[in-house]
C-alpha cells in the first residue's frame, strides 16, 4: 500500500568533481530527478531537490597529481564547470553545493563521531602497502605492478585495464609505489568499519520484503548483495585529501569517500535550511527520494541505509530510481577516452536547443536496460518528432489563429462528436502522465505528453480549419479555440520534461505558469484573449550537422587509437643477426580463395621468384572479395617452418599490419619488384 507523504526530498547522485558533465549524467541522474522535481513542484507539494559536486576521493588526487596543482584547484574548476552546466540545462536544483564545504566537513565529521560514539563501527588492523620515500600509505591506485592474469605491466592495484580483471594491491607482481617509483612495504593500519554483516537481517526485510515496487534493476542487484551476505566495510582510509576522522589517533586519516558523499545531501540541505533541515530528513511525512546512476545502488539501497539507521533519527529512502548506463554510438562512455558528449560542448554546438536534448535523453531512457544514444537517432528525434508533432501542431494552431481572428482566441460554437471524443482523449493524458510519473516510467510519461501533440495535430488535419474558412467561420472559430485549448495544456505537461519549450509556449500563448492540476481543462484561455507573436518551437536538424558530430566521435576515435598504439610496449631488443635470420621476401600473388569451414582463412598461391608456394593467412574477414588480390605484391617470410593449417601445409606467413582495433591490411611494396626480392 503505498504511504501518504507531505512533502518530497529528491537527491541526485553528487558527480565526481574530477571532470566535467556528460550526457550520460544527464540521462541516467538529472533529467529523470528534474522532471520529478518540476512535476511535484506543479502539482503545488512540499519539495526540495538537493545536488552538488562530490569532492573527495582517490582520482581527484591523482588528477592532480598529473596536472601538478592541489586537489583544491581540480574541485574548484569542475565544481564550477558543472553546476553551471546544469544551470543551463535547467535542472533546478534548490541548491547545488561541494563536499569541501566547511558545513559538509563538520557534518560528516559529526555523523562518524555519533556513530562512534554509540559504537556502531569495529575497528580493526590490517596490512597495507606504505611507501616509504614519500611516507604515506597506497591507494589501491596508487600502486602498479604487473596482472597475475595477462602480465600487464601497468595494472593498478584495484584492477588491471588491460584484461578488466579487478585485483587487490597484493596480487600484483613486483609492486611499485606510483608516488615515488620505490617498492612499498607493508605495514599495519588502523581503520573503523561499519558491520553490514549485523545489519543484514533488517537490511533484507526492509528491501526484499517491503520495497518490492522498487525497479527491478535495483531490487535485483540488492538481492544478489544480500544473498551473498553483507561484510564489514572499511569507512576510513590512510589518505590526505578527505574529512578528517574525528578521532584520537587517527591523523592521516580521513573519512572514505562513499561515506562522506551521501552525507553531502544533508549538509547541502543543512546549508539550504539550517533552521529547518531537520523536517526533511527526520520527520516520517518525509518521503526521501535518491535518483542515481546503477553503481551507485549498493550505497544508496545497503550502505547509506545502514549509515542512516546506525545513527538512529533518520529516515530511509522510500525509492532509488536508479537508471543503467546510457552508451554512445555503441561505445561504453569514458572520461579518460574522450568518449562523451560534454554537456558545455552540446551548448556551444547547440546553442538554445537544451530542450532537444533532454527530450532525446528521455525518450532513450536507460530505465530498464543500457540504452544507445545516437546523432542519428537524435536528428530523427527532433525531425520526425519535436518539429513534425510538437512544433508543427503549436504552429498551426497559432498561424490559422492569426490569420483567421487576429490572434484572439476565438468562441467555440456547437461542438460535434468528433469535438467531444478530442477533448475527452485530451483530457485522459493527465492520468496517465500522471500514473507514469509517480511510478518513476519517465520515458513512457514522455510519450503520454507527446500524445497530445499527436492528438491536436490529428484534430486539425482531420478537421481542415483552413478549409472550412472558406465558407463556415463558427465552424473554424470552434476548431481553433479547441486547437488552443490543446495548446495550453501541451504548456502545462511539457513543462517537467521540456521547459524551455512550455517558457516559449506559455509566451505564445500570453499566459503564466498554470498548475498541474488545470491539466485536461478546455477553459484555459478565455474567448478573446490575445495571443502573442508565434514563433518556431523547434528547428529542423540538418544531416550536414549530424555529420560533424559524428566525424567528431570519429576523430577521437582515431586519437584513441594512436594512443593504444603508443601506449603498446616495443618488444625487447635485438641482435642484427637475429634479423638477419628472418628471410622476409615479396611475392606476387596468383590465386587467393576462402579455405572451406575456415572462416578466417585465406589460401594464397605466391610466385616466389623460383617457384610457387602456399601460404595461409587468418585475414579473410578484412579481405571479402580475395580474388581482388590477384596479381598484388605482399611480403612473406620464406623461412618459417612450413606448418599444416586444415590438413593444407603452409610455407611461410604472409605480413600484415594490425590496427590498434585488430583490423588488419596486409603490408606491400609500394612499387612492384621481381617476385622473391627480399626485404632487407
Ligand atoms: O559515482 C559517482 O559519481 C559518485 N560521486 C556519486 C556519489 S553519490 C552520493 F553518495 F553522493
Ligand atoms: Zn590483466
Amino acid at each position: 500500500m503505498s504511504r501518504q507523504f507531505s512533502r518530497t526530498l529528491i537527491t541526485s547522485a553528487l558527480p565526481y568533481a574530477n571532470g566535467p558533465v556528460h550526457i550520460g549524467h544527464l540521462a541516467g541522474v538529472y533529467v529523470p530527478a528534474d522532471i520529478y522535481a518540476r512535476y511535484l513542484r506543479l502539482k503545488g507539494e512540499e519539495v526540495l531537490f538537493i545536488g552538488g559536486s562530490d569532492e573527495h576521493g582517490i582520482p581527484i588526487t591523482i588528477k592532480a597529481r598529473k596536472e601538478g596543482v592541489t586537489p583544491q584547484d581540480i574541485v574548484d574548476r569542475y565544481h564550477s564547470m558543472i553546476s553551471k552546466s546544469f544551470e543551463q540545462f535547467g535542472i533546478t536544483f534548490d541548491i547545488y553545493s561541494r563536499t569541501t564545504s566547511e558545513i559538509h566537513k563538520k557534518t560528516a565529521s559529526d555523523f562518524f563521531r555519533t556513530l562512534y560514539d554509540k559504537g556502531e563501527f569495529t575497528e580493526l588492523e590490517s596490512e597495507q602497502y606504505y611507501d616509504e620515500e614519500a611516507g604515506q600509505y597506497l591507494a589501491d591506485r596508487y600502486i602498479t605492478g604487473s596482472c597475475p592474469h595477462c602480465g600487464n605491466e601497468n595494472a593498478y592495484g584495484d584492477q588491471c585495464e588491460q584484461c578488466g580483471t579487478s585485483l587487490s594491491p597484493t596480487e600484483l607482481i613486483n609492486p611499485k609505489s606510483a608516488l615515488s617509483g620505490s617498492v612499498p612495504v607493508m605495514r599495519t593500519t588502523k581503520h573503523w568499519y561499519l558491520p553490514l554483516d549485523k545489519h543484514e537481517p533488517w537490511l533484507r526485510q526492509w528491501i526484499l520484503e517491503d520495497h518490492k515496487e522498487w525497479r527491478s534493476n535495483v531490487y535485483g542487484q540488492c538481492k544478489s548483495w544480500l544473498d551473498l551476505g553483507l561484510q564489514p566495510r572499511a569507512v576510513s582510509r590512510d589518505l590526505d585529501w578527505g574529512v578528517p576522522v574525528p578521532v584520537e589517533g587517527a591523523e592521516g586519516k580521513v573519512l572514505y569517500v562513499w561515506f562522506d558523499a551521501p552525507i553531502g545531501y544533508i549538509s547541502n540541505t543543512r546549508e539550504l535550511l539550517p533552521d529547518s533541515w531537520e523536517k526533511w530528513w527526520k520527520q516520517e511525512d518525509s518521503r526521501l527520494v535518491h535518483f542515481i546512476g546503477k553503481d551507485n545502488i549498493v550505497f544508496h539501497c545497503i550502505v547509506f541505509p545502514a549509515m542512516l539507521k546506525a545513527e538512529g533519527s533518520f529516515i530511509l529512502p522510500d525509492n532509488v530510481p536508479s537508471n543503467e548506463f546510457l552508451n554512445l554510438e555503441g561505445d561504453k562512455i569514458s572520461t579518460s577516452r574522450n568518449w562523451a558528449v560534454w554537456l558545455h560542448e552540446y551548448l556551444e554546438e547547440f546553442p538554445g536547443k537544451q530542450d532537444v536534448l533532454r527530450y532525446v535523453l528521455t525518450a532513450n531512457a536507460p530505465e530498464t536496460k543500457d540504452n544507445d544514444f545516437t546523432w542519428k537517432d537524435f536528428q530523427a528525434r527532433n525531425n520526425n518528432e519535436l518539429v513534425a508533432v510538437l512544433g508543427n501542431f503549436v504552429n498551426r494552431a497559432l498561424v490559422l489563429t492569426q490569420k483567421y481572428f487576429d490572434s484572439r482566441v476565438p468562441a467555440a460554437g456547437e461542438l460535434t462528436d468528433y469535438d467531444r471524443e478530442t477533448i475527452a482523449a485530451a483530457a485522459r493524458v493527465k492520468d496517465e502522465v500522471e500514473k507514469l510519473l509517480e511510478t518513476y516510467h519517465f520515458r513512457d510519461a514522455q510519450r503520454e505528453a507527446m500524445n497530445l501533440a499527436r492528438i491536436g495535430n490529428k484534430y486539425l488535419a482531420d478537421c481542415e480549419p483552413w478549409k472550412t474558412a472558406k465558407n463556415d467561420m463558427e465552424r473554424t472559430a470552434t476548431i481553433l479555440h479547441i486547437a488552443l485549448q490543446i495548446t495550453a495544456n501541451l504548456s502545462i505537461v511539457c513543462e517537467p520534461f521540456l521547459p524551455f519549450s512550455a517558457e516559449k509556449l506559455r509566451s505564445f500563448l500570453q499566459t503564466e505558469k498554470l498548475p498541474w492540476e488545470q491539466l485536461g481543462r478546455f477553459d484555459l484561455l478565455a474567448e478573446g484573449h490575445s495571443l502573442g507573436k508565434a514563433e518556431l518551437l523547434f528547428e529542423k536538424i540538418e544531416d550536414a550537422t549530424i555529420e560533424l558530430q559524428v566525424q567528431k566521435l570519429l576523430d577521437t576515435k582515431k586519437a584513441n587509437e594512436a594512443d593504444a598504439y603508443r601506449a603498446k610496449p616495443v618488444k625487447e631488443n635485438i641482435q642484427f643477426d637475429t634479423f638477419e635470420k628472418l628471410d622476409i621476401r615479396v611475392g606476387t600473388v596468383l590465386e587467393c580463395e576462402k579455405v572451406p569451414k575456415a572462416d578466417k582463412l585465406l589460401r594464397f598461391l605466391l610466385d616466389d621468384g623460383l617457384e610457387k608456394r602456399t601460404i595461409l593467412s587468418g585475414i579473410a574477414a578484412y579481405y571479402p572479395n580475395p580474388q581482388e588480390l590477384v596479381g598484388r605484391q605482399v611480403c612473406f617470410i620464406a623461412n618459417l617452418e612450413p606448418r599444416k593449417l586444415r590438413g593444407i601445409l603452409s610455407e611461410g606467413m604472409i605480413l600484415s599490419a594490425e590496427n590498434s582495433d585488430g583490423r588488419l591490411a596486409l603490408v606491400s611494396p609500394t612499387k612492384e619488384v621481381l617476385p622473391g626480392s627480399q626485404v632487407v
